[in-house]
Formats: C-alpha cells, structure tokens, sequence
C-alpha cells in the first residue's frame, strides 16, 4: 500500500496550477510540501495557504532554468525536512507560432525551463534520494503534446517529447535505487499555462501579459479558450494520487484523447509497412 506520511516532495512550478493541486493533494496524505517557483508572491500565498490548512509545507523560490537554483533549493529542502523522497517536474511554459515565426530567443526559453529545468531536477534530487536508501519517485509533467506533435507548437511539443522519452529511459535506469518513475501527460487543464509570458525572465525577452499580446493581435485570443475550459487542476491532483497507488508509469488524465496516441501508432504502423514493401532495403530470407 502507498504510505507517503511524513515524506517529503519537492515541487517546481508549485505556486499555482498542476503543481500546486498535485501538492495540495500529497499534502492530504501527510507528505511535507516543498513548493518551489519562480514567482515568489505567488509562492508565498501558495504556502500560506497550505499552512493555514494544517499542512506542513514550506517554500523556495528557484528558477528551474539555473542549475544553481535547485541546488541551493535541495539544501533548504534538506536543512528543512531532512530527507527528500519525491521530486515533481513541473514547471513548464508555453510559445505558440508559425515554425518560421518563433523567436531564438523563446525556443531557448522554452527549451531551458521545459527540457533543462527537468534534466537539472532530475541530476540535482535522485542522488539526495539514492543517498537515503529508502527508495522515492519521480513524476516528470510533459503533455498530450508530447504524445503527438501539434501545429505551431514547435518549442512546447518538443520538450514535451522529450520529457517522454527521457522518462521512459529513467524508468529502468533508476528501477535499481528503488526510484519509480512516472510521465503525467494531460490535455487542456485549467490553469494560467496560456499566459506563460509572464514570468519570461529578462534573458529571454522579459515578461508579457496575454492580455496585451490580446490588444496587439486579438487573433489570439483563441489560444485561452481550450485551456480555461479544460479539466479543474483538483481533478489532476487526485488522478496522480491514483496512479501513483497503482504504480502507473504513463500518467493520463484525458482518456477521450486516446486518439492522439492511436493517429501517432497508426503514422508508425504505416512507415513500417512501407519499410517492408521498400526495394532499396534487404529483406530478411524466410526460413526453410
Ligand atoms: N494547463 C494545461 O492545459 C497543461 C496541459 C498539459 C501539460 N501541462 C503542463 O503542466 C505544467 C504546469 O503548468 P500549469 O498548467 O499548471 O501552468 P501555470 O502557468 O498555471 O503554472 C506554471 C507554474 O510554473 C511556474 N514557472 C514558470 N516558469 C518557471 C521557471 N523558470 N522556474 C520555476 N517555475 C516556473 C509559474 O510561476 C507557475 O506557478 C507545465 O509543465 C505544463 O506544460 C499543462
């Protein structure tokens, strides 16, 4: 039976959103709660928050972007709570455009926190969770996007992919130390995700608000309309409760866009049989 009482979970991009209610709900089962965020209003009121429930919960402001960051946020973590048994890879934000539109500068954004805030978590909390011996998780959030690639989200489905397939990797390569390893891909969930450009940091162009991208180019506007009709967070927070009792690797929260998954088998499917018709490549001779 899952027994997370008294464990300790450290959470990127949990001051609000997916993180958040993924948070609020281990803090339901007795785990200490490390929120982490770039935003630091937003991260106080969210621990606040967690605290005035009863929950034990502190919080660290770090830019998952900077190795550094998570360091120093893994020693507070530590000098804290002790030990750490559960890091979730949250933080995650969002360009949309034309392929040939998008900026260098917001592929580099989407790419530090999306692929590199996810790779340095990962080398900067399994080794504190090896060195307990204890054993812990790990829940890397990508997307349905990184299932199955969407038109103009270059940057954000290709992070996503390859926190799939990173996943995926991680799963055997860390079976060993007792570290289980599960990929959270929802679709729409209703959250701020859409006005990601708030907290662009200065390097890659410094923040924007959707609502004056709006004023600019009301065209846009359409961009808010899946994710605020989508699937309350609160529901995310229990289905990864769910899942983490049933020891799911792939973590979906969408059934409905079984689909995506299916066009994406299917394409393979397809490339294969054309593989096998080719008269370039040999074929294997059938046995006698
Ligand atoms: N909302 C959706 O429809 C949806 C769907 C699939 C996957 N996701 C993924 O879920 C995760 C959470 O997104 P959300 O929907 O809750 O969005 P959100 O914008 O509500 O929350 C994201 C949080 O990450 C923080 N953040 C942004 N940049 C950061 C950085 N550099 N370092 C640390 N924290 C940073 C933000 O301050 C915010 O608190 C993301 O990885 C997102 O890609 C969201």
């Amino acid at each position: 039976m899952l027994d997370l009482k008294g464990k300790t979970v450290f959470i990127t991009g949990g001051a609000e959103g997916i993180g958040y209610h993924i948070g609020h709900r281990l803090a339901q089962e007795g785990m200490n709660i490390m929120l982490s965020d770039i935003d630091p209003l937003v991260l106080d009121r969210a621990v606040k928050t967690l605290q005035q429930e009863g929950f034990k919960a502190e919080g660290v402001q770090c830019d998952v972007s900077i190795r550094e960051d998570l360091e120093s946020a893994a020693q507070k973590t530590i000098a804290v709570f002790g030990k750490v048994h559960m890091l979730i890879n949250n933080a995650g934000v969002s360009v949309t455009g034309p392929q040939n539109r998008i900026r260098e500068n917001d592929w580099r954004w989407v790419l530090d926190v999306n692929l590199m805030g996810v790779v340095y978590g990962t080398q900067v909390f399994v080794p504190l969770m090896q060195s307990h011996g204890e054993g812990g998780w790990l829940i890397n959030v990508a997307s349905m996007a990184g299932i199955l690639g969407v038109s103009y989200g270059g940057p954000y489905c290709a992070t996503k992919a390859a926190v799939v397939s990173l996943s995926e990797g991680w799963l055997t390569e860390l079976a060993p130390s007792g570290i289980k390893v599960s990929v959270l891909c929802p679709a729409f969930v209703k959250s701020r995700i859409y006005d990601s450009m708030r907290n662009r940091q200065e390097r890659y162009g410094g923040p924007i608000h959707f609502d004056d991208i709006v004023k600019k180019n009301p065209k846009l506007a359409v961009l808010k309309e899946p994710v605020v009709t989508g699937i309350d967070t609160e529901i995310v927070g229990h289905r990864v409760l769910e899942a983490l009792s049933n020891e799911d690797f792939y973590i979906f929260t969408h059934p409905e866009m079984r689909e995506i998954m299916d066009t994406r088998f299917s394409n393979m499917t397809q490339g294969f049989n054309q593989a096998d018709a080719s008269l370039v490549l040999d074929k294997p001779t059938p046995e006698s």
